[in-house]
């Protein structure tokens, strides 16, 4: 693969054995399901390393102290439905005020193009930095849509997270939205024919909802 400046594969012990367990075809849902929250957790310390900070002033029990504390309240936590919704509540346990919008995005499994059928984004949206959740990054066709449906509601300030990703849809990202950064915990070997991810996890939203 062609290597982009905008991309971060996690190399960290926990978010690799975490993945290494998701992986397995014997890990049931429930273990899916926490391990998918935990991973999005994990990743999100590091997303969040650069957002912009104030100081402020406030009495320690000793004295009074210059401190540093979050910039205002300028999040916004996108998930691609279904499976996006599995990282949320991970990431939230860290941002829990953030404000969430979704994007309901399914791949036709005959043209594996992304089909919408629901956006309800928060009105502020353009004045948020954009944090778009998804486990799968196949071709990257569901993730450079709902890119695309957040730049149409004015916001350019946009983070791709994912837990898995493909060589295929690495490129598609970085070519059709050079701007916005994507984090994945390993980018894996190729797509199949069928656009699953080789060797993958399988389809992250049945497995994260028992729908297999
Ligand atoms: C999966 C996954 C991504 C998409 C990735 O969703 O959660 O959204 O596929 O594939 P792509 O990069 O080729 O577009 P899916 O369409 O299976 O819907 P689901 O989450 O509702 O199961
Ligand atoms: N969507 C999934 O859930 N898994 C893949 O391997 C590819 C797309």
């Amino acid at each position: 693969m062609q290597s982009f400046s905008n991309v971060t594969v996690f190399d960290h012990p926990l978010i690799t054995h975490k993945l290494s367990i998701l992986r397995d075809e014997n890990t049931g849902s429930k273990q899916f399901r926490e391990l998918v929250s935990e991973i999005g957790m994990l990743m999100a310390y590091e997303v969040m390393r650069d957002l912009p900070m104030e100081e402020t002033v406030i009495k320690t029990p000793i004295t009074e102290a210059k401190v540093k504390v979050l910039a205002g309240k300028k999040l916004a936590l996108v998930p691609i439905l279904r499976a996006g919704l599995g990282m949320l509540d991970g990431v939230l346990t860290l941002v829990p005020s953030a404000k969430i919008g979704h994007i309901g995005l399914y791949r036709d499994h005959e043209t594996l193009e992304p089909k919408e059928y629901y956006c309800k984004l928060p009105e502020d949206i353009e004045e948020r930095q954009v944090i778009l959740l998804d486990p799968m990054l196949a071709t990257g066709g569901s993730g450079s849509a709902a890119i695309q449906f957040i730049k149409a509601r004015g916001c350019h300030n946009i983070k791709f997270v994912s837990i898995l990703a493909a060589p295929e849809g690495v490129e598609r990202l970085a070519k059709e939205h050079p701007d916005v950064h994507i984090y994945t915990g390993c980018v894996d070997e190729k797509l199949n024919e069928n656009g699953y991810i080789v060797p993958g996890l399988g389809d992250a939203g049945d497995r994260l909802f028992g729908t297999l």
